[in-house]
């Protein structure tokens, strides 16, 4: 299979990272939004760019011609979402119009990558033909974005995926794993929800479902997932026997315990049967993604590609 020319939004984020270590023929090219302290490590061509900048987005997209954009760059913080809505509208919104609108005059496939906050978590497990029904600011916004995808008349596949973890970028932000790992290193105790459940996602098994929606050309909506349901309680206990911690420091509480500002779905998990049977990846489990992430301990710090 030949290798295409694929830009990637957001390579500094947790799915960038993920995606730019498991590629294995495609050039790449990775965006990310300019600051001073966030500096690429990656061997192929990285450019900054804020998405809400269509001059640089044009810029780019003649300088490089992609064949498929990745478009993974968005506000993911959900509790910033519904406090900032004009500016996360404007980034996940605005900015996926934006990439659309080039992708369109340059004739890119877009895979546009959305979130299981689209549903409303009250009649898991939940597949692609399920009603979408977001509770929360962030969720609305990845309805939008999904909308405006499937309204265009580029080649396009839409992404769902759940809540992820791995090895983060050196300035990305920490996700549930890598939090509770930085707490745990320095003996401190957790509480964790055990009335939310969702089946985890191993970013680099996140990342091979996206390259295989890539290298078979798939169209449509794909629900991504690790295997099995589990509430955050029960996965951060898996997380502390995996990574040598002692269990007795996670305390389980409800999730009432938690004064958050935005609604979170109760249970949003996924089957994941069409992304195992149309991508031809297998889902991993919660555990053998974290041992997988324990063995692969280097891409904390270093890219693996
Ligand atoms: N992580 C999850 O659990 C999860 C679950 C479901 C769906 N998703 C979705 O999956 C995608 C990837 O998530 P992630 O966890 O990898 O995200 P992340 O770690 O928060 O990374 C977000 C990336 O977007 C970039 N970015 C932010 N604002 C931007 C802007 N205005 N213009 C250009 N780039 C901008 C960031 O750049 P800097 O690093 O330079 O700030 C970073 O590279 C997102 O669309 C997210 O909503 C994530």
């Amino acid at each position: 299979m030949s290798g295409k020319k694929v830009l990637i939004t957001g390579v500094t984020g947790l799915l960038g990272k993920a995606l730019a270590e498991t590629n294995s023929n495609h050039e790449l090219i990775g965006t990310y939004l300019p600051k001073t302290y966030s500096i690429p490590y990656y061997d192929f061509a990285t450019e900054t760019l804020d998405v809400r900048d269509r001059e640089k987005l044009l810029e780019l997209f003649q300088k490089y011609r992609p064949d498929v954009v990745i478009h993974t760059a968005s506000i993911g913080s959900v509790d910033y979402c519904e406090t900032h809505k004009e500016e996360t509208w404007d980034v996940n919104v605005t900015g996926t119009q934006n990439v659309i609108d080039f992708c369109e005059k340059f004739g890119a496939k877009l895979i546009f990558i959305s979130s299981n906050a689209v549903y409303d978590g009250e009649k898991s497990p939940y597949t692609e033909e399920d009603k979408i029904n977001p509770i929360n600011y962030y969720g609305q916004l990845k309805v939008e974005g999904e909308m405006l995808t499937s309204k265009s008349s580029i080649d396009s596949a839409i992404i769902r995926p759940i809540l992820m973890y791995g090895w983060h970028h050196p300035s990305g932000r920490p996700n549930p794993v890598t939090w509770q790992i930085e707490m745990m290193e320095k003996g401190e105790g957790i509480k964790m929800v055990d009335d939310i459940y969702c089946n985890p996602l191993y970013s680099l098994n996140c990342a091979d479902s996206i390259w295989a929606a890539v290298d078979k050309n798939k169209k449509g909506i794909y629900n991504i997932a690790g295997k099995n349901r589990i509430s955050r309680y029960d996965f951060s206990i898996e997380v502390a026997e995996i990574f040598g911690f002692d269990p007795g420091l996670v305390e389980p509480v409800p999730s009432s315990y938690f004064k958050e500002i935005a609604p979170r779905p109760k249970d949003a998990s996924y089957l994941v049967d069409k992304m195992e049977k149309d991508l031809g990846v297998r889902a991993l489990s919660s555990r053998e993604g974290l041992e997988h992430m324990k063995a692969n301990h280097h891409a904390k710090t270093h890219a693996s590609t």
